[in-house]
């Protein structure tokens, strides 16, 4: 009995100091800890520094490397830093795999279904399928502009009736953008106070949440003790409010009572033809992706740039005339974007000082594979530091200071270097791009050319918000009309 007890013990002390132990040659970082790895170490920092994303950009610092090993729970965690190691891991194909964990699958209803976070042969189809319909409806196309200038002109008349005074246009600029998307996706837009609802969700949910994850996705069973502090409750009410407002589309497609032929039409009938992977839940899936993608990325982006606006007033002058200089009173569009050079430079550097995206979408590593002399096993997930590449010394001169003029050059021509990608690079990019690009110069130069922008007091600060996404700080602005 005795010596049962013993082995036992024995065991369980080899399998703890198992879990302590890096595999060889794995990549520099901080001390592993019985079941939580660094996790308790993140964590502390993360109460000290603010964003998960800071905390891990630190400490490469502090091991000088460009890939930062970790442990999070029971997970292995890398991350990638530097021009060189960010283009081998989004450009080789043995990194196209996403993560597949309970955080993750949470966001559709504990499956693997849509596009952001699947992979392999159910990624290689549906991606292709989703973009090549949307295009049918219209997206990436002429018709978008009108799409956008529709709903420039709905953001206009909220500006008119604020008659001046402080608003936030967060919200209206995130309905504009769902708006449009969602009449591609399925042929009508959503009811108002339903999408102001998710909204809300929403943004909870992406300040709540860091992409490396969370105490959720190391130990589920913590949701059934603190669904509140887990976060869990809020995935829980923004996953019923996103849910209802796509069944309540896909039962109207059913019924045929959506005119045209949009991607829900269009995915059924190939589920009616089909069963392979095309299936409701898949359907929901993507419809889910899509949601949460426009639901804060355009918005935020948009929001940083009148931030930037309202510390900068030379910025805003010099932007306000080129833009009546060379518009006049004529209506923006996307192919303006060559002809106002400083505009477009303005929103480069917007795009890489408050970078939205910090952290690409994380990758799954489908082999070993070795990196600046380190080696990743094989399953370990990959977290690419895209902040820090735009803001990376040895690539940008003066890389903390806001510098529009960094993209002209010397004959006053845009210069756009291949190492800002605001919306990711290779074949996980952002499908959303077209959009996302014309959908903010065209907001962007659409209310400038028609209003001043100021606020009372000292102007809002710049920096992030990070958690899954980085979101401005909140606040309020005049909108002023010029005359
Ligand atoms: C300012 C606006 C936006 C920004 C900055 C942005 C940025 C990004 C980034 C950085 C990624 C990750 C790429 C990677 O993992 O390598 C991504 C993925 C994605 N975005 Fe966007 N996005 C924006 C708007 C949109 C919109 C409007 C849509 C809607 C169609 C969209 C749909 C997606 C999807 C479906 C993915 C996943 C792609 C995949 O995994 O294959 N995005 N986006």
């Amino acid at each position: 009995m005795v010596l049962f007890v013993f082995i036992g013990t024995l065991l369980i002390f080899v399998f703890i100091f198992r879990t302590v132990i890096k595999p060889k040659r794995y990549p520099p970082g901080p001390r592993w800890y019985p079941f939580f790895g660094c996790f308790g170490i993140i964590n502390r920092r993360m109460k000290q520094h603010g964003s998960q994303w800071k905390v891990l950009s630190d400490m490469a610092k502090e091991f000088s490397t460009n890939i930062l090993g970790l442990k999070l729970g029971n997970q292995l965690v890398v991350v990638v830093y530097g021009e060189k190691n960010i283009r081998q891991v989004t450009t080789d194909k043995e990194f196209d795999a996403r993560p597949d964990s309970f955080f993750l699958r949470l966001r559709t209803f504990g499956k693997r279904a849509g596009i952001t976070f699947v992979d392999g042969p159910l990624w290689r189809e549906h991606r292709p399928f989703t973009v090549k319909h949307l295009r049918n409806q219209g997206f990436g196309k002429q018709l978008m502009e009108q799409h956008i200038q529709a709903q420039l002109s709905n953001v206009l008349d909220v500006l008119e009736k604020s008659n001046g005074d402080s608003i936030s246009i967060r919200t209206p600029m995130s309905i504009a953008l769902i708006n449009i998307i969602w009449k591609y996706v399925a042929g009508e837009h959503i009811k108002e106070n339903k999408l102001r609802q998710f909204l809300r969700f929403s943004s909870a949910r992406s300040k709540a949440f860091t992409l490396a994850g969370g105490y959720l996705d190391q130990w589920p069973w913590l949701r059934y003790i603190f669904p509140n502090w887990t976060g869990y409750n809020i995935i829980k009410t923004m996953n019923k409010e996103i849910l209802d407002i796509i069944q309540h589309a896909i039962w109207r497609h059913h019924s045929n009572t959506v005119e045209g032929n949009d991607y829900i039409y269009s995915f059924l009938k190939e589920m009616y033809a089909t069963e392979d992977t095309y299936t409701e839940d898949q359907l929901k899936g993507v419809c889910i992706d899509i949601l949460i993608a426009a639901s804060n990325t355009g918005s935020s982006a948009l929001d940083f740039a009148f931030i930037l606006l309202l510390r900068h007033p030379d910025v805003q002058n010099k932007v306000y005339e080129e833009i009546n200089r060379v518009l006049g009173v004529d209506k923006p569009s996307w192919a303006d974007n060559g002809r106002l050079i400083y505009t477009s430079a303005f929103l480069s550097e917007v795009h890489r000082l408050c970078t939205i995206a910090p952290f690409l979408g994380g990758r799954r590593a489908l082999t070993d594979f070795e990196m600046d002399g380190y080696l990743i096993p094989k399953g370990t997930t990959i977290l690419v530091s895209l902040a820090d590449l735009h803001k990376d010394e040895t690539l940008w001169d003066e890389p903390h200071t806001f510098k529009p003029e960094r993209f002209i050059d010397e004959n006053g021509a845009l210069k756009i270097p291949a190492n800002l990608y605001p919306f990711g690079i290779g074949r996980r990019r952002c499908p959303g791009e077209p959009l996302g690009r014309s959908f903010i110069f065209i907001m962007l130069v659409g209310i400038l050319q028609k209003y001043r922008i100021q606020c009372n007091g000292p102007p809002p600060s710049a920096e992030s918000v990070v958690g899954l996404l980085a979101e401005p700080v909140q606040f309020t602005a005049q909108f002023v009309k010029r005359l």
